[in-house]
């Protein structure tokens, strides 16, 4: 979506310092999944400022990575602390700092029992390690991922995504076994997973809960039964992908616990600031050596932001707030869903919501013209939105945010 774009001209062309930014951006990097000319300069709670001074409602929460939204006091301490330390960044697989001794007690104290953990840098390198892991033990056999899901962008976790075309043309592949996400119970294709295991040796599955980038889709409760059970009974690692869905964002700690499984491997990532692989013990590579890296668990600032947002999901009882705000959200959603004609759908869990429209097009002029009018939400499969807002957000902000949709919808109601 172009800051050029026609239709927008007009009300782009006052954001004078941010276009300047982007156009000058433009001819020095590559044009990546920048979605609007939103240039940040700093937030408040729930809300963003761009360099132009104008405040933005944030229904991303950054994809997800910032679930206290903006300027936290406890967050901001942090930050003054770490200024006058001068080592705020090492080799933090090669030399030991405090900081990763804590964050992976508290990372833990709200994780199986019997793990282990590796940090590194980013979530598609939590789901390098965690596949390196399975590999390590089991051999370079194909790993089973879902259709639409999304791991990654880095070239083996990049393997097991599959959202989209343009992510994956020309790139070389893993040795894979897709298999349908399956969001009924009823769904014929529930049981495929079983033929395939009979058929194949496998070295690992790996899936989302609810699927972020492939169009905010929540897995059937018996799909995920299957994929456990087999996990357990061929002894093949169940690898459970919570990067976006993690950090009480579904409304639990971790959404596996919405369906009583037990992983033996979670990938976690953006909202802990760092990524992160929690393992069963029974996993840990043999000999050390096998997962390292310059930064992994280097940045002692993000980890210390890490562990402070858990205490403070902890503390401001988030998880309940989140599991009220989404009631809150999905019943609004469903009722403008009544109303408009152009909303297909309206799912979601927790704080991780979706609204799937008619077509792409209305999708993507949807999009554009919330930004305009100060509310922003990202994209998500062909033709949904996503919603993610911080945990934090009060129910005036959401009801804030609602009127701003509807007034939108209002536009395509002919
Ligand atoms: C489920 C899931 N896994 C992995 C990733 C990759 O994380 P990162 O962008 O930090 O590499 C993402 C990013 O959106 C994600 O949503």
């Amino acid at each position: 979506m172009p800051p050029n774009n026609k239709t927008n001209q007009g009300y782009f062309m006052k954001k004078k310092k941010s276009l300047s930014i982007i156009n000058k951006l433009n001819t020095l990097v590559y044009n990546s999944t920048f979605v609007y000319p939103l240039v940040i300069k700093g937030g408040q709670g729930c809300y963003i400022e761009d360099v132009d001074g104008e405040q933005y409602l944030d229904f991303t929460s950054n994809i997800a990575s910032c679930p206290l939204g903006y300027s936290h006091p406890e967050l901001n301490e942090i930050i003054k602390r770490y200024a006058g330390i001068g080592a705020h960044k090492i080799a933090g697989q090669d030399f030991y700092c405090e900081e990763h001794c804590q964050l992976a007690e508290k990372l833990l104290s709200i994780s199986n029992s019997n793990s282990k953990l590796f940090f590194i840098n980013s979530g598609a390198e939590a789901v390098e390690n965690a596949i390196k892991i399975a590999y390590r033990r089991n051999g370079p056999l194909p790993g089973i991922s879902c259709i639409n899901a999304f791991h990654g962008r880095t070239l083996g976790a990049l393997a097991f995504t599959f959202s989209k075309e343009v992510q994956k043309t020309n790139f070389p592949e893993f040795p894979t076994k897709r298999i349908k996400f399956c969001i009924t119970n009823n769904d014929p294709e529930i049981n495929t997973i079983h033929k395939i295991v009979n058929e194949n040796k496998i070295s690992f599955i790996i899936t989302e809960l609810v699927q972020g980038e492939g169009g905010v889709n929540v897995a059937s409760k018996k799909f995920i039964t299957n994929l456990n059970k087999v996990s357990k009974k061929y002894d093949i690692p169940l690898i459970i992908d919570e990067v976006q869905t993690g950090l009480g964002r579904t409304g639990k700690w971790w959404t596996y616990q919405h369906y009583n499984i037990k992983p033996d491997i979670i990938t976690i990532a953006k909202a802990l600031q760092v990524g992160a692989v929690v393992f069963d013990k029974k996993f840990e590579p043999p000999k050390p050596g096998v997962l390292s890296s310059t930064w992994g668990g280097g940045s002692r600032i993000d980890m210390a932001i890490g562990m402070k947002t858990i205490d403070i999901i902890s503390k401001e009882k988030l998880i309940e707030k989140v599991n009220k705000s989404g009631d809150f959200l999905i019943k609004n959603l469903m009722e403008l869903k009544n109303r408009y004609n152009i909303i297909m759908d309206v799912r979601g869990l927790g704080l991780m919501l979706g609204v799937e429209f008619l077509k792409k097009e209305i999708r993507d002029k949807i999009i554009y013209k919330l930004f305009k009018n100060k509310l922003l939400v990202i994209p998500s499969g062909v033709k949904t939105i996503r919603i993610l807002p911080p945990l934090i957000i009060t129910e005036n902000e959401m009801g804030k945010g609602l009127n701003i949709f509807e007034k939108i919808l209002k536009e395509f109601n002919h």
